[in-house]
């Protein structure tokens, strides 16, 4: 950083600290920008540049290399090919050839508008109180009633190469003016200094919240009504889990997606007024949002206490209703506007709101539907503001179209990198927080899956969780398998932490090598609970999430090369073993109706990383075989037909198969994953 530019620096310490704060622009929303020299490598002399927020990053998390680097000279003399506004998408591609050396980011579709825009420093940004006066009715009669002449009402237009020749002409004309509001969109400051640009974001932000907190009516959402009140958190949670299957099935009818809940108290608040039903209705605003949260929520019109058979029906109703209605908003403007336009992407919601409980968002992966969530947040509180102090009025419904179908939001799909394997599959991982579990659910986060670390200790489960990756790739419950009311309470975590359940791996188990005159009744009851019993509760309380939700799944068991070979010394373990394996030809033959698929795994001499061996299972097995026990490993993989050691990575690998597509047409089937054991070859 030492031979930083120090306007780069500048810029990207206000863009942090702006960003910081999700009351001055959501997340990845809005861009700053700064005008400086640096020395021309070609020529020695100096050259004038732009350094601009490029496309996609987040103002919070800018570093240097998220910022696009163009030549001001090129950028601007672009005025004078500019075709006009009916082909000012051309402009974007002329980007390219205002870039100083590689040119860092790809410019964005702002850019025009921090490079035309005469001051050294340009901040646009997505507040939620300047969005509420960009969106309210008469809201340019409210930014001169709030802010006075320094700041300036732009009206709508979709960002581009015009709004930001609009917004240059205006400052022009207005020297006074600090700042703009860019209708049903957000705001626009500029400074001559980095902090004079911050500072006057700053004001009108903050000029904006205070406006509508002196001003808003009392109740902008209208009187709250009894039957929306929120159910007290616990009762809540239980019930967003118990409805979470099937408004997962909703949101995935075109393609699987993700979910995130929260029953934040901004959301239960709008939830529970009178008027959350028409402003739903009327959708979200701000350019952002329409791909991240499609033009308007579904919004479940029952009571929190509703039977779950009438929640069931009416979810089906809805879901059809919004189908058609999204369909149609499609065809009829794509219709009247003419010319081509991408194909329909899905018209299943991707926000569902749910009186009394709170809001369902969904997404390709946990940070996309979290984020779509965020989103919705920020549109209450901008109908919050915009109806205290006027109506809310967002722009038309053919202008979220064009966004929401724009040919360059097209472009940035297309070249988003193909998805992985296992994206939007979420994962529960028994026992995962040691040995081949941990593995399994390593590999199945590496593959692209949300993953649930479930284990006997939560802070064990927690640790691994956090080793894979934040909580939007992994989290980590607490559950005893053999306890079906703990199993019920892991899957509910689950199914509020990713929304849904599509891959279950049943691999909790524990192992006590002991002959038959020496096993207990306890031991044989331990063994039982656990492998048997347990993976019973576990498949049980996941099928039925899977068959609510309807998008089929995955249950894998990991059995042992001891489901069918007999030895001596094994008799509670092994018995336990053959259990689960044929719990997979059963379920198998139960479950293959609603496109779940059951498979097992049959690994044997795993010792690397097994608590099973290190906690006397290894030591017994070595004195049985007459082996240190540090060499089982070894006499294991000379036992083998591949002389191979076998390792927790071996049956991740063989997990992640069996549930990939590569398998899509497989089940019923148990894998050995033992580098070759004769006597347990199945036939
Ligand atoms: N290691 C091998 O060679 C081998 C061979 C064949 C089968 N297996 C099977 O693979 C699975 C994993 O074994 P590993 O070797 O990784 O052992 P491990 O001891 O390293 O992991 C087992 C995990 O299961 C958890 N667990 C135990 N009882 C539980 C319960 N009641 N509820 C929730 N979690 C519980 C433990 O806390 C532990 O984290 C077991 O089912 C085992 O029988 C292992
Ligand atoms: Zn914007």
């Amino acid at each position: 950083m030492s031979d930083l530019n120090p306007t780069v620096a500048e810029l990207v310490e206000r863009s942090n600290r702006l960003g910081a704060d999700p009351k001055n622009t959501n997340y990845a929303g809005g861009n700053t920008s700064a005008k400086g020299t640096e020395t021309d490598p070609v020529t020695g002399e100096d050259v004038e540049l732009l350094w601009v927020k490029g496309s996609g990053g987040d103002l919070g998390t800018l570093t240097p290399s998220g910022l696009a680097v163009l030549r001001l000279d090129r950028m601007r003399a672009l005025v004078d090919v500019y075709p006009g506004v009916d082909r000012e998408d051309e402009m974007v591609a002329a980007f390219d050839y205002c870039l100083h050396g590689k040119g860092g980011a790809a410019p964005s579709i702002d850019t025009a508008m921090h490079g035309l825009v005469d001051a050294a420093h340009v901040d646009h940004l997505h507040p939620d109180s300047g969005i509420a006066i960009a969106t309210a009715a008469d809201g340019e009669q409210l930014t001169k009633e709030a802010f006075g002449d320094k700041v300036v009402w732009v009206p709508w237009r979709r960002p581009g190469f015009q709004l930001g020749l609009d917004i240059a002409a205006i400052k022009e004309t207005n020297p006074q003016a600090i700042g703009c509001i860019l209708g049903g969109h957000g705001i626009t400051a500029w400074g001559d200094t980095s902090a004079q640009a911050q500072k006057n974001s700053l004001w009108i932000i903050r000029t904006a919240e205070r406006h509508i907190k002196q001003h808003s009516r009392k109740n902008p959402f209208g009187a709250r009504v009894k039957k929306w009140e929120p159910l007290s958190p616990a009762r809540r949670r239980v019930r967003a889990a118990e409805i979470a299957p099937l408004l997962r099935g909703v949101a995935s009818q075109d393609r699987p997606m993700v979910g995130h809940f929260t029953d934040d108290k901004v959301v239960l608040d709008f939830l529970a007024s009178r008027n959350h039903p028409r402003l739903a209705e009327l959708g979200t605003s701000c350019p952002d949002h329409f791909l991240r949260t499609k033009v308007k929520p579904m919004v479940l019109d029952l009571g929190p206490d509703a039977p779950l058979d009438k929640v069931r029906a009416r979810v089906a109703e809805l879901h059809e209703a919004y189908r058609a209605d999204y369909a149609a908003y499609y065809e009829r403007n794509a219709k009247a506007l003419g010319g081509e336009w991408p194909a329909m992407r899905g018209a299943d919601p991707l926000i569902i709101l749910v009186p009394g409980i709170g809001m369902f968002s969904y997404g390709k992966d946990k940070q996309t539907a979290r984020v779509a969530g965020e989103f919705y947040v920020n549109a209450i509180n901008v109908m919050r503001g915009a109806e205290g102090l006027s109506t809310y009025a967002p722009i038309d419904e053919s202008e979220k179209f064009r966004i929401e179908y724009w040919a360059l939001e097209e472009a940035k799909l297309q070249r988003m990198p193909k998805p992985k394997p296992l994206a939007t599959r979420v994962a529960l991982v028994t026992g995962a927080a040691s040995g081949i579990g941990l593995a399994t659910a390593r590999k199945l986060a590496s593959e692209g899956a949300c993953v649930v670390i479930a284990d006997l200790s939560l802070e064990k489960a927690r640790s691994a969780a956090a080793e894979i990756g934040g909580t939007d790739v992994a989290v980590g419950v607490q559950v005893d398998v053999s306890d079906a009311a703990a199993v019920q309470s892991a899957v509910d975590a689950a199914l509020l932490a990713f929304g849904g359940i599509d891959l279950v791996v049943n691999n909790a188990g524990l192992s006590l090598s002991r002959s038959l005159l020496d096993t207990t009744e306890k031991d044989w009851d331990l063994q039982h609970d656990v492998m048997a019993k347990g993976s019973f509760l576990v498949a049980q309380a996941a099928a039925k999430v899977m068959i609510d939700q309807g998008i089929g799944g995955d249950i894998v068991y990991i059995s042992s090369k001891n489901s069918i070979f007999a030895g001596p010394n094994n008799v509670a373990y092994g018995a336990a073993k053959a259990d689960q394996a044929h719990q997979v030809r059963l379920l198998a033959a139960e479950l293959g109706e609603h496109g779940i698929k059951v498979n097992g795994v049959n690994p044997d001499g795993v010792v690397q990383g097994s608590g099973i061996f290190a906690g006397g299972w290894g030591a017994s097995r070595a004195a049985v075989y007459g082996v240190p026990e540090k060499d089982l490993g070894k006499f294991y993989a000379q036992r083998t037909l591949l002389k191979r050691e076998v390792l927790p990575e071996n049956i991740a690998n063989a997990v992640f198969v069996l549930c990939s597509d590569q398998l899509s047409h497989t089940t019923g089937l148990h894998v050995p994953v033992d580098a070759g054991v004769a006597a347990a070859f199945l036939r």
